[in-house]
């Protein structure tokens, strides 16, 4: 790996007390290409502009996906990723669904550890902060014919983030539009998928909703996801969540709340929802909580959820399996209670 250090970091010009998610980005980015039918000797360089011409394959035909993940900061300074193997895994099963060459563990695993090691005074200690870390691949040939690309760029780079608070999440189930449709590319972390909910969000948003309710694409009658995160409902003292297909992306934070939560002695269901089973649920006062997982949030609770002309409202400030489930992932996650699933990694 070749490695170029920056000469003077950026730090002392961030204010940590006021990060805006994803706006702000270390000092260094990881880079590899794939030419000539392999991945080329990858390098890490100062963060900051790349060069490419208007050509860019991934520009016209969006042949990209991208993972999400965090690294936190224990209380000896030792930074912790978090189940990183599993976003490896994901990240090329993405990869594959769009045709793009597979990234070779030791290159992303090295990558990531160099990088991480470079930047680990951007990830803070303390309950509020963490690292996320963004590994993307791309179309890279200069060509506009719709093709798969002969070029990719797989890139690694990283952003300090903090949570002060929650968001109330009102959700709206979305039944004129679809995130995923079978034989897509729902359970890929495909850029598309992005791109294709930022408008149906939107108008969620002008209706005064933070994010919609996926449900399935033939009938809208099923609920798959929320905005970007997996769904799930206490009904009783009982935990279900969509089972996973091939519209839904199959979230390292849910895997983790369905271990914890069995742990914690909740049974957990991994099963098809419909909304009327839902409504009937709540009507008969059995559906206690609701709430959301993903490696940006952890776990959010829900405040409500609207359908036709039905709300439902939910309280999770007592007894509440997701403040419980959250506390805990975020115990191992930071390194201050044992890790016995294995699941967090120093890095050195
Ligand atoms: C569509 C979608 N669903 C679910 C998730 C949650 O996945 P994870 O827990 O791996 O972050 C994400 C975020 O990555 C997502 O983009």
């Amino acid at each position: 790996m070749n490695i170029t250090t920056s000469n003077k970091t950026r730090l002392e010009n961030v204010d940590f007390s006021n990060l805006l998610f994803g706006t702000v980005f270390s000092d260094h980015m990881f880079s590899c290409s794939f030419t000539n039918g392999k991945w080329q000797v990858p390098e890490i360089l100062p963060y900051g502009p790349i060069s490419f011409n208007p050509g860019l394959q991934v520009l016209h035909y969006g042949q990209s996906v991208f993972e999400g993940m965090k690294a936190f900061k224990n209380k000896n300074n030792q930074v912790l990723l978090f189940r990183k193997e599993e976003n490896f895994k994901r990240l090329n099963k993405s990869a594959v669904r769009l045709s793009i060459p597979e990234i070779p563990e030791e290159i992303f695993m090295q990558g990531l550890n160099k990088l991480i090691s470079l930047d680990k005074d951007w990830c803070k200690y303390g309950p509020e902060y963490s690292l996320y870390i963004r590994p993307f691949l791309f179309a890279s040939s200069e060509c506009i014919k719709a093709s798969s690309s002969n070029e990719f760029k797989f890139m690694i780079i990283t952003s300090p983030t903090s949570t002060y608070y929650n968001q109330d999440l009102n959700l709206v189930v979305e039944e004129k539009y679809t995130r995923a449709a079978k034989g897509g590319v729902g359970f890929a972390k495909a850029a598309g998928n992005y791109a294709a909910s930022f408008y149906p969000t939107k108008m969620a948003n002008l209706k005064g909703f933070q994010q919609v309710i996926w449900t399935d694409s033939s009938k809208h009658q099923f609920i798959e996801e929320c905005g970007t995160m997996n769904i799930w409902f206490r009904v009783g003292d009982k935990l279900i969540t969509p089972s996973i297909s091939d519209t839904i992306l199959s979230g390292i934070t849910r895997d983790s709340i369905i271990t914890l939560a069995r742990d914690l002695k909740i049974e957990v269901q991994e099963k098809e929802i419909s909304i009327i089973e839902l409504l009937n649920a709540y009507n008969s006062g059995n559906l206690i909580e609701v709430f959301g997982t993903g490696t940006a949030v952890a776990v959010s609770p829900v405040k409500s959820i609207t359908y036709r002309n039905n709300l439902m409202s939910f309280d999770s400030s007592i007894d509440s399996f997701a403040l419980a489930l959250k506390e805990k992932l975020q115990n191992i996650q930071r390194g201050e209670e044992s890790d016995k699933y294995g699941w967090t990694s120093k890095v050195i």
